[in-house]
């Protein structure tokens, strides 16, 4: 499989590190999303972030500017023809990516890989909705995608294993350490993780400890390098209810209920750091 060209749909918080990271490995990168100001801010965030690299030494000034050139942002889906590979990393919801796995299918070359950075919807569920089941394949990029070294590749029920193979060692092109798991609700990160978050929203909820205690005993106490809380904003409160109500519908369990607290914020458009305001104000 020769990739030159890689398409990146969705250009939020993860697909402006997607596409980051790819054309920064020499990849040209077609990033699609649904408005212009969605792919502006992306590409502000990208030139920002690259130049954070620049002044590390991680990166020198020209590579830069060959890097941004590499990437072609479009509003029509129907450009993304001319990819050899595609990530999608549009809004959790399973009707969005239902309706986008059908299309791409219908615009993508047949040989095309087609992979999902979905953190917790059905890998093998997104190919059903294809002609092309066995080269569909979950690639589960971390946030901030330039920093975070894990990559989760995600069988599903009919991925190939020259699918699996070919994803593997392009994670390994970008820098980065793939680590295979196969197709179940939130895979293993967020299955562990998501649990956590949720709880310590309970723990806020029931007047337990502010955010700010809830963190501190997780900084201190565990050693982690943001507590939950944080994280939780961090990632997009929006984005912790798509997955725990994936999880808590996915596996039937009452462990997977989301908090009330987090409903309740998402519900004010309280979405974390991306909206100003969640667990803290920025
Ligand atoms: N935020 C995280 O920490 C994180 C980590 C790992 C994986 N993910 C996953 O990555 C994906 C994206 O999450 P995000 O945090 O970047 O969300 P986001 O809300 O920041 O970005 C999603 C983008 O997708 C765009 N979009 C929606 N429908 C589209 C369509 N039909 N075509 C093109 N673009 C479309 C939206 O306009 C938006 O810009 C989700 O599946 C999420 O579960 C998120």
């Amino acid at each position: 499989m020769d990739i030159k060209t890689v398409g990146v749909v969705g250009a939020g918080t993860m697909g402006n590190g997607i596409a980051h990271v790819f054309s920064k490995s020499g990849y040209n990168v077609i990033l699609c999303d649904v408005e212009q100001r969605f792919l502006d801010r992306a590409l502000d965030t990208i030139n920002k972030n690259m130049d954070r690299e620049v002044a590390k030494q991680k990166l020198t000034a020209e590579d830069k500017a060959a890097a941004l050139k590499r990437i072609r942002p479009v509003l029509d889906r129907k450009e993304l023809a001319s990819a050899d590979f595609v990530v999608e990393a549009a809004t959790e919801q399973f009707p969005i990516k239902a309706q986008l796995f059908r299309e791409l299918d219908s615009i993508l070359r047949p040989e095309v890989l087609l992979a999902s950075n979905t953190s917790s919807i059905s890998i093998s569920k997104l190919a059903a909705l294809t002609r092309r089941p066995e080269k569909v394949i979950g690639m589960h990029f971390f946030n901030p995608v330039p920093m975070m070294k894990l990559v989760e590749v995600i069988r599903g029920l009919a991925t190939a294993n020259e699918t699996f193979t070919a994803v593997f060692a392009l994670a390994k092109k970008l820098d980065k350490t793939p680590v295979e798991v196969n197709d179940a609700p939130g895979f293993v990160s967020n299955r562990v993780l998501m649990p956590l978050l949720n709880e310590a929203m309970y723990a806020v909820m029931e007047g337990v400890a502010t955010p700010e205690a809830v963190d501190e005993v997780f900084k201190l106490g565990m050693a982690h390098p943001m507590g939950p809380l944080t994280l939780a904003d961090f990632i997009g409160l929006d984005v912790c209810l798509d997955i725990m109500r994936v999880m808590h519908e996915g596996l039937g369990d009452p462990k997977y209920r989301p908090c009330p607290l987090l409903i309740k914020y998402v519900d004010a458009g309280w979405l974390g750091r991306k909206s100003g305001r969640g667990f803290y104000k920025y």
